[in-house]
C-alpha cells in the first residue's frame, strides 16, 4: 500500500465475476439435472440417440421412447440392421419423422463407413445424416470432453441474453458471430460435460422464453439483458413463421376387424408413415365412396397443430360388410394401401392424431404413447 493513499479506510475491492463458464459449471453441479438416463453413460450411441430425440421434444416425452428404443435396438449395429418400418413404428408419436429416417441412415453410415464406431470428433460427427453442428458438439462434449460449442434454440436464448447479443439471428453472418462468441466462452476439457449440460439446463428451466427466473440464475450479476430489464427481447430473430390452415378429410375404412391403411409419400407431412386415405374435399370423398356397400358416419372433426400449419381433420368412417370383395378396387386407387388387422396396428408407424382417432373406440393402442406433436412440413 502506498503511503499517500493510506486514508485509514479500506478501499472497496472490485471482485471480478467468475468467468461465465465457471458459474455455469458450479450451478450445474448443484442445481442442474443429473439423473437423466443419457447422463449415466459416455456411450456415443446412447448420447446420440438422446440428442436426436430431444431435438424439439421435451425430456418427459423422450424418456419412454428412449427406453423402448434401447430395448429394441441396444446398439448401433442392431439399429442399422432393422427394417426402416420398425424404426418408424417405434418413433411414431414423437413427431418430426425426418429425424427417424435420418437416425436409421446415420446408424447405417456408422456401420458401413466407420466400422460400427461413432467418430470421436464433432467435425466428423457432423458429416453423418441428421447430425447438425450443435448436436455433433453435444455428443463430442458429453462423450469425449471436446471443447466445442453447442448452440441450439435454448442455448441461443441463454447466451444472447447474457451477452446482450442483439443482432438479428435471421442473418447467417450474425449467427456466425454468435457461434464464435460461444466458442470463446468454453471452459477447459474437464469442465465440458457440466458446462454443456448446464447451458442446456439453464435454457430449459430458468432462462425461459417468457418468464425467466433471473433471481435464481448464476449469470444474473452480469447478464446484459437482465441489466437492461428486457430479457424477453432476446434473441432477436425477425423472420416469423407464417401459420396456415389446411382441411383434410380422412377416410376410416373398415371391414370386420381390418382397417385400410395407405403408405404416405416419402416427403411432406408424416412422410413414410402409414395413415388413412386423405381427400382434399368432402365432394372428393363422397364421390369415391359412392356405390360402395356399407354404411358411412361423419365423426367429430379435430385440429392437429403442426409448426407452420393447423390441420383440420375431418374423419368419415365407412364400414364395409365382410362379404364385400373390394380389395382389387382399393389397390387400384391406392397401390400403396393394404388391410391391417386392428391388433397389428401398434406395429405400424401411424401419425399421432390417426392413432388417437383409431384408438378412441378401444384401448388397443395403449402401447403407443399419444402426444400432440408439432412438426415442420
Ligand atoms: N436437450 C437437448 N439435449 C439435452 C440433454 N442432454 N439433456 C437434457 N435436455 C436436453
Amino acid at each position: 500500500m502506498t503511503a499517500g493513499r493510506n486514508s485509514g479506510k479500506p478501499e472497496p475491492v472490485a471482485v471480478p465475476a467468475a468467468p461465465l463458464a465457471e458459474r455455469v459449471i458450479a450451478w450445474q453441479r448443484r442445481h442442474g439435472r443429473h439423473a437423466l438416463p443419457w447422463q449415466q453413460t459416455r456411450d456415443p450411441y446412447r448420447v446420440w440417440l438422446s440428442e436426436i430425440m430431444l431435438q424439439q421434444t421435451q425430456v418427459s416425452t423422450v424418456l419412454g421412447y428412449y427406453q423402448r428404443f434401447l430395448e429394441r435396438f441396444p446398439d448401433v449395429a442392431a439399429l442399422a440392421a432393422a427394417p426402416a418400418d420398425d424404426v418408424l413404428a417405434l418413433w411414431a408419436g414423437l413427431g418430426y419423422y425426418s429425424r427417424a429416417r435420418n437416425l436409421h441412415r446415420c446408424a447405417q453410415a456408422v456401420v458401413a463407413e466407420h466400422g460400427g464406431e461413432f467418430p470421436r470428433s464433432a467435425q466428423l460427427l457432423a458429416t453423418l445424416p441428421g447430425i447438425g453442428r450443435s448436436t455433433a458438439a453435444a455428443i463430442a462434449a458429453f462423450c469425449f470432453d471436446e471443447r466445442v460449442a453447442i448452440l441450439d434454440g435454448n442455448v441461443k436464448r441463454v447466451l444472447t441474453r447474457a451477452l446482450g447479443f442483439g443482432d438479428d439471428l435471421a442473418q447467417a453472418r450474425h449467427e456466425k458471430v454468435l457461434w464464435a462468441r460461444a466458442e470463446a466462452l468454453l471452459p477447459a476439457p474437464d469442465g465440458m460435460v457440466a458446462y454443456t449440460q448446464g447451458l442446456m439446463d439453464l435454457g430449459a428451466t430458468l432462462c425461459s422464453q417468457r418468464a425467466p427466473r433471473c433471481t435464481a440464475c448464476p449469470l444474473t450479476d452480469d447478464c446484459v439483458a437482465k441489466r437492461e430489464g428486457r430479457p424477453e427481447d432476446y434473441p432477436v430473430k425477425t423472420r416469423k413463421l407464417k401459420r396456415g390452415q389446411r382441411a383434410i378429410m380422412l377416410l376410416w375404412l373398415t371391414q370386420g376387424d381390418q382397417v385400410w391403411l395407405v403408405r404416405r409419400p416419402a416427403t411432406g407431412i408424416w412422410a413414410g408413415l402409414w395413415s388413412l386415405p386423405e381427400f382434399d374435399s368432402s365432394d372428393d370423398l363422397w364421390q369415391a365412396l359412392s356405390g360402395w356397400p356399407g354404411t358411412s358416419e361423419v365423426l367429430p372433426g379435430f385440429t392437429h397443430v403442426l409448426t407452420h400449419l393447423d390441420l383440420l381433420l375431418q374423419p368419415v368412417q365407412h364400414r364395409m360388410p365382410t362379404s364385400a370383395q373390394r380389395e382389387a378396387a382399393l389397390k387400384e386407387r391406392w397401390p400403396d394401401g393394404r388391410w391391417v388387422e386392428r391388433r397389428e396396428l401398434a406395429a405400424f408407424g401411424l401419425p399421432a392424431p390417426v392413432t388417437r382417432l383409431l384408438g378412441r373406440s378401444d384401448q388397443l393402442f395403449a402401447a403407443q404413447e399419444l402426444v400432440d406433436q408439432t412438426e415442420p412440413l
